[in-house]
């Protein structure tokens, strides 16, 4: 075991893991941040997706021993009360139908308009393809990334 002091939504914080736990397991595991996903495990499906220095990435297929000096944002952390653009439009066009992919999806799409703020649809298309919905909820995504790119 070792101690890791991790940077999450902006707290200092630390725990006492292996050097190749996942940080999906220190998520959800260890610091009761339990609104990124586990699906898959071995980065296909996107439930796991947090912000690492701003870029989307996927959380369980990434060792804790190689944040030490980085900023992790997850789901919780997005917004102070849940009112990021993208929060907002997923509320507009009620997205979700079991929910569980949704973090992951709305991770990476903040992450992309914080990128690029206004993309085309082939944008959109591109950049959230990686998150998989069993529910298929694709289009009203692609809409609300659409609708959260007109306030961004
Ligand atoms: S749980 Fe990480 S990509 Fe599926
Ligand atoms: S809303 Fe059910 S998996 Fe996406």
């Amino acid at each position: 075991m070792t101690q890791y002091n991790l940077t999450i939504n902006g707290k200092s914080l630390q725990v006492d893991v292996d050097p190749d736990t996942p940080l999906l397991w220190v998520l959800r595991d260890h610091l009761n941040l339990v609104g990124t996903k586990f699906g898959c495990g071995i980065a296909q499906c996107g439930a796991c997706t947090v912000h690492i220095d701003g870029d989307a990435v996927r959380s369980c297929s990434y060792p804790v021993s190689v944040i030490e000096d980085k900023k992790v944002v997850t789901i919780e952390g997005l917004s102070e009360n849940g009112d990021h653009p993208v929060q907002k439009a997923w509320l507009e066009h009620d997205v979700p139908q079991c929910g569980y992919c949704q973090s992951g999806q709305i991770m990476t799409a903040a992450s992309l308009l914080a990128e690029n703020p206004h993309p085309t649809d082939e944008e959109i298309s591109y950049a959230m393809n990686g998150n998989i919905c069993r529910c298929g909820t694709y289009t009203r995504i692609k809409a609300a990334v659409k609708t959260a790119s007109k306030s961004i």
